[in-house]
């Protein structure tokens, strides 16, 4: 039984709405067991996320790269990282943002260094550029290294972000969901 931890920041509410996606998407792999945590409580969820086989980072995208939150909380795992704690877990990331780029990669290309420095294995998106998948379209930003999601300046909701970027969060999920359970044997 795969463990994945999916953690993550949303200051307004859009962040978290694909994060549900990716925990939506990890818990529609048979056996898996799915934790979704804030940074706000993952100090206190650290061995949650220690336990965890796979560790999904998700954070907006405020001024080109992760938010303070987000990284704030990605500080304090400098005490894992003495002793290599998470070496050879699965990572993968997604970000959200308001602009259609928003300088999103930068935030991608963050969670991917934060996973290096950790040594875990990055599991990329996976899916090629615009794939239909019946009444959504999968990767419509063209994000090989995570999941993008572009955010309307509006309340988040079921729509927004978009069913097409939540359905690209929910691939991620199954995906490393997919990926975990079979490195776990
Ligand atoms: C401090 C701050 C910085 C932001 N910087 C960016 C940015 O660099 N690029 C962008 O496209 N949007 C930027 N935005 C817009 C947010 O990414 C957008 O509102 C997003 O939906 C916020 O996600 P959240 O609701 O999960 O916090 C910024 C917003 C804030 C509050």
């Amino acid at each position: 039984m795969a463990k994945v931890a999916i953690v993550y920041h949303s200051g307004f509410g859009h962040t978290k709405v694909l994060a549900e996606a990716v925990a939506r998407g990890a818990s529609s792999v048979d056996g898996t067991v799915v934790d979704l945590i804030s940074v706000a409580d993952a100090e206190a969820k650290a061995d949650t996320i220690n336990a965890a086989d796979a560790i999904i980072f998700g954070s907006p995208t405020y001024m080109g790269s992760v938010s303070g939150p987000f990284k704030t909380w990605a500080d304090t795992t400098a005490k894992v990282w003495f002793g290599q704690g998470w070496k050879d877990k699965i990572a993968a990331g997604f970000t959200n943002s308001s602009g259609p780029s928003g300088d999103k990669f930068s935030t991608i290309a963050y969670l991917w260094t934060l996973a290096m420095q950790h040594s875990m294995i990055w599991v990329s998106q996976g899916v090629m550029v615009g794939t239909k998948q019946g009444d959504v379209t999968l990767n419509r930003l063209s994000s090989w290294g995570g999941v993008m999601a572009t955010s309307e300046n509006a309340a988040p909701g079921e729509s927004n972000p978009s069913k097409d970027d939540q359905a690209s969060g929910f691939g991620l999920g199954a995906r490393v969901a997919t990926l975990a359970s079979k490195l776990k044997g």
